[in-house]
């Protein structure tokens, strides 16, 4: 097998190189400067003088509250991006691997969103990905559409985790929402994931995340009890953090079936948050 890799700089992306060198699996990596997604040229191109087998497309535009007024970017990268990879990938009878997020449901479920819930975006990002993952799914015949949520690691210093480490070092008193509900998902243990699924040629719609909701409060409470923070932790309303964005407050995903196919779950957010900041201090 080999896998060409977009948006290489990410930090989905680079735990998938790293776990693809792990497994020696032959590997072309483009970042955003030597194959812009959003060029459907240039997407050809490459994946015609490559010829992958898979294409994994880890390029996104993420700004959640940028996206707001940035739309056309947002949708560019996030909507069009993936359809210029989905024509290319048909045309060159090659499998396309795509991430979306938990921000095309709108939190009105109150229970976890299953694999069979209709979307309905309450934002800009969330409609840029939901115009990505209709592409993928109209253009493609074998595609996995991979949603995930609160992603985290070590290639990006904007994620959630890694902000509240951040905050940690320059503040006493830390206040975080307690009614945006979800699950964190360690890019280390999505990339294993995602690798083992292609395995499987079972395409198809995945939601893959931890299988234990919390809210954005425990999981910064749980990181800042490992790096020992003495100051005080503030639940707080998202009223209170008013934000251009609009955002679910209760956006958990059901992993079914991931399970049935490739015969586990991610571990738990816990047990993943213990092993980021592990690999933080450079224990991994
Ligand atoms: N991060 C989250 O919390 C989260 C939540 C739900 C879903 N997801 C999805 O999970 C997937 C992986 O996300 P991630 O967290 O690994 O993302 P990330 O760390 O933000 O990386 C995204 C990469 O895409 C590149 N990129 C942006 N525009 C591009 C373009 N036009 N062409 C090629 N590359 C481009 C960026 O490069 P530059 O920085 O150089 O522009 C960056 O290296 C994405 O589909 C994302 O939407 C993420």
């Amino acid at each position: 097998m080999k896998i060409l890799i977009t948006g290489s700089n990410g930090q989905l992306a680079r735990e998938i190189i790293k776990e693809s060198e792990r497994r020696n699996i032959a590997l072309d990596s483009f970042d955003h400067k030597s194959l812009d997604i959003t060029n459907l040229k240039s997407v050809r191109e490459v994946i015609k003088s490559k010829r992958p087998d898979v294409v994994i497309n880890c390029a996104a535009y993420n700004a959640v509250d940028k996206a707001e007024e940035d739309w056309q970017m947002a949708y560019l990268v996030n909507g069009i991006g993936p359809k210029n990879l989905a024509i290319a990938c048909e045309e060159n009878d090659t499998v396309l691997v795509h991430y979306s997020t938990d921000y095309v449901f709108d939190g009105q479920k109150h229970s976890p969103y299953t694999i069979a819930d209709d979307p309905n975006p309450l934002n800009m990002y969330g409609k840029s990905k939901l115009l990505g993952e209709r592409s993928v799914q109209s253009l493609s015949k074998r595609y996995f559409l991979i949603r995930v949520s609160w992603v985290f690691g070590m290639g990006n210093d904007t994620n959630f985790a890694k902000k509240v480490i951040e905050w940690s070092s320059k503040n006493d008193v830390i206040k975080v929402v307690d009614d945006q509900i979800s699950s964190p998902t360690y890019a280390v243990d999505l990339a294993k994931v995602t690798l083992d699924l292609i395995d499987t040629g079972a395409y198809g719609l995945y939601h893959i995340t931890s299988p234990q909701p919390c809210s954005r409060y425990e999981w910064a409470k749980y990181i800042l009890e490992l790096i020992g923070w003495k100051g005080r932790l503030v639940p707080v309303k998202s009223d209170e953090f008013k934000t251009p964005a609009i955002r679910p407050g209760y956006s958990f995903m059901d992993s079914f079936p991931i399970i049935h196919t490739i015969g586990y779950n991610l571990p738990e957010w816990k047990d993943a948050t213990k092993r980021f900041i592990k690999e933080i201090a450079g224990g991994r």
